[in-house]
């Protein structure tokens, strides 16, 4: 080959490698690879599986939020709960009591680091009821699977992307539900405003915003506040958003995520870190080792998601601002538009420069409340749980497994939501660089159209 010949060759390689990077839809974005579904394992979408008509239940992790869940289950029926499971034995023996209390048969008990493998291995439990650390989840939540059980696990399910796809690989191949226990899906005002969306209220929706603004610096500091301070290490060496799900979950339910749209990338912006620091200054000291601490997540992070069929997201996460709680929960359409906080409030088209007013906005609300919270929301309201929607949550779940029907929340969902966990540090980490996130479907994110909850 002539001189002449290798230049063009390479000439041609340059050319064809630039218009490679000019037409990718992308061409800036991080790509995590997509693991190719085994052959013979099909989605689980919609998975039904045998009617249970008495649910019975192992919990693992019995803290400040397995413990309200024990609780929550003593108002449900056609459950039994029989094992009960943490390495703290009073925290057992708590629950334990609370069993006693309402005259439910004793559970057994299981104290010991590894035990939790005992319990999802046991034959006579149906669902496993995860509400240990973050870092546990997963591990938790695909052994319990391997055993034959179906999962309940909490916010969020997993921490990483390899983490989703083990949740969702898992599901697929044992045709078990693993459903995160996305308890803010099930508040009343979110839940109205699903059934709103769903009714074309809103018109044709354009943007939804949803968040995690909740100060925990003092629980994060104390040492009784969680299990070996697990959230303060997580906090301490992670960035990003580290708790997506709650601000996302109720979004993503009305933009019909992975049925009928999807989140194609995101990007992610944080603050600097201040929050941490100067909260361990004025309560340990300057000189303490806790404000010597290195914080590596920024105090506010911003993360903004463009969905296939168009919609914008935007999410944010911040713990150590001394300012109010927020979800946010914010849709905006074509025809209104809506907010939960920092208080409740609806527009519509063609007065929507101001709020409607108290009554007109009750009067909203009670029309278009969601079947589901009608059904059960007054004693949700009696049972509680962050007034009321954890018991709807449990309601649901419980109902569902008795009757043999579809969950709400799917192992998408769960990985979808969670998946934010790692995606956000990374484009942080990378100067904001847009992120693509997996469709955990692999390509079936518009085989189902909208969301329903079955009966
Ligand atoms: N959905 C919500 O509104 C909500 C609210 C609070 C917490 N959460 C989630 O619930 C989970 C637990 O949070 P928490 O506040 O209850 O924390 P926590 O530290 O109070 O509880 C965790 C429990 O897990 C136990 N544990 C640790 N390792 C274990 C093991 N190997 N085997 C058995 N038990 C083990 C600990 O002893 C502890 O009792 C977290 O994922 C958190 O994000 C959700």
């Amino acid at each position: 080959m002539s001189m002449k010949n290798i230049v063009q060759t390479i000439g041609l390689f340059v050319l064809l490698f630039a218009m490679q990077i000019m037409y990718a839809e992308n061409p800036r974005a991080i790509k995590l690879e997509t693991p190719k579904r085994p052959a013979g394992q099909t989605d689980v979408l919609k998975l039904a599986c045998d009617p249970i008509p008495t649910v019975r239940v192992a919990f693992i992790g019995l803290g400040n939020r397995g413990s309200g869940a024990v609780y929550r289950f003593m108002s449900l029926e056609g459950v039994e709960v029989k094992a009960l499971c943490d390495v703290v034995p009073e925290k057992v023996e708590r629950a334990q009591n609370t069993l006693k209390k309402n005259k439910h048969q004793p559970a057994d008990i299981y104290t010991n680091k590894n035990d939790w493998k005992k319990v999802c291995e046991r034959d006579d439990i149906d669902l496993v009821y995860i509400c240990t650390p973050w870092l546990a989840h997963t591990p938790m939540a695909v052994y319990a699977m391997k055993q034959g059980k179906h999962v309940a696990v909490e916010v969020p399910a997993a921490m990483s992307v390899s983490e989703c796809w083990d949740l969702v690989n898992t599901a697929e191949q044992t045709r078990r539900h693993c459903m995160m226990l996305e308890n803010c899906c099930y508040d009343f005002f979110e839940m109205a405003t699903l059934n709103m969306a769903q009714q074309g209220k809103f018109g044709d929706i354009v943007h939804g915003e949803g968040a995690y603004i909740h100060d925990l610096r003092s629980s994060n500091f104390d040492k009784d506040a969680y299990y070996n301070m697990w959230r303060l290490d997580y906090n301490a060496k992670h960035t990003g958003n580290l708790y997506p799900t709650h601000g996302l979950g109720p979004i993503c339910q009305i933009m019909n995520i992975h049925r009928g749209d999807k989140m194609n990338y995101l990007v992610s912006v944080s603050s600097d870190q201040k929050g941490m620091t100067q909260y361990a200054e004025n309560k340990f000291g300057k000189d303490s080792k806790q404000a010597k601490g290195n914080y590596a997540r920024g105090d506010m992070n911003t993360t903004i998601i463009r969905t296939e069929k168009g919609k914008t997201i935007m999410v944010q996460h911040d713990v150590t601002s001394p300012r109010p709680y927020s979800r946010l929960h914010t849709v905006s359409g074509t025809k209104g538009y809506c907010q939960k906080y920092p208080m409740e409030g609806l527009a519509f088209d063609p007065d929507a420069h101001g709020f409607l007013n108290d009554e007109q906005r009750k009067q909203v609300l009670a029309e278009y409340e969601h079947p589901i919270t009608k059904e059960v929301g007054e004693k949700a309201r009696k049972v509680g749980g962050h007034g009321g929607m954890d018991f709807i949550m449990d309601y649901r779940l419980i109902y569902c497994l008795r009757n043999g029907l579809p969950l709400d929340q799917d192992v998408y969902d769960a990985a979808e939501w969670s998946c934010l966990t790692e995606l956000t540090e990374l484009s942080v980490k990378n100067g904001s660089i847009p992120v693509e996130i997996p469709d955990f479907t692999r390509g079936a994110w518009n085989k189902l159209q909208g969301l329903t909850f079955a009966e």
